[in-house]
């Protein structure tokens, strides 16, 4: 078990966590943690190759594949970066995680929801996040935050992406103390204190100081 804290950013295209997650960074740097930030797909070296193929190919890519593809990735990410982050007391923010998968392949595509949840165990070991923050939008406002050029992802419809924002809410529903949904239709500084609030109170209630 590590020392550290695991906090993922979830949520469907265009939900604003990205902005988030930089401002978290800022916040708990100023106050003397040691931050790092790492994303799915893509954290820095083979990850950029998955995340090439996963966004960008314009070939055919069946379902099954794309799971294994963004699996295999995640099973890079956990193992190089975020565990010896956290074996190091380090704060890991990571933007996408384990409920991307359930949330996207599973509610958005149509596969098995049990199946994902246990390749997800395989590929993290069996790591979990300590918090998961869900930035909830309704999707006709993510998809003008998303704009004109999409990737192959953000090409998948309006109704996929319904059904992927009622997949992360079943999630909360199902796994409420780990997942807290925050209203993201709000402005972004009232976004980042609700960010902050629960942040700070599990950083309360930890009984290991992590600086
Ligand atoms: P990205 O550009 O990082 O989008 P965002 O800024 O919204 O996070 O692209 C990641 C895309 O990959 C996004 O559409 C969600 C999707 N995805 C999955 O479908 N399954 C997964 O397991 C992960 C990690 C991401």
């Amino acid at each position: 078990m590590g020392k550290g804290l695991f906090i993922t950013f979830e949520g469907a295209d265009g939900c604003g966590k990205t902005t988030q997650l930089n401002l978290l960074k800022d916040y708990l740097s100023s106050k003397g943690y040691d931050v790092i930030l790492t994303r799915e797909p893509g954290a820095k070296g083979l990850g950029e190759k998955f995340r090439e193929i996963l966004l960008n190919y314009d070939g055919e890519v069946s379902n099954r594949c794309e799971s294994f593809l963004f699996l295999a990735d995640r099973a890079q990410n956990i193992d190089t970066i975020v565990n010896p982050a956290i074996e190091q007391g380090k704060i890991v923010l990571c933007d996408r995680h384990t409920d991307s998968s359930v949330a996207y392949q599973g509610y958005g595509r149509g596969l098995d929801i049990e199946e994902i949840k246990s390749l997800n165990k395989l590929a993290t070991g069996g790591k979990t996040p300590d918090i998961t923050l869900v930035f909830d939008v309704d999707i006709e406002t993510s998809m003008k935050r998303v704009g004109n050029v999409k990737d192959r992802m953000e090409n998948s419809g309006i109704e996929f992406f319904n059904r992927v924002r009622n997949g992360y809410l079943e999630l909360a529903k199902q796994e409420p103390n780990r997942i807290k949904v925050i209203d993201s239709t709000k402005s972004i500084q009232e976004v980042k204190n609700e960010v902050i609030e629960i942040v700070n109170n599990y950083l309360t209630n930890l009984t290991i100081r992590l600086k």
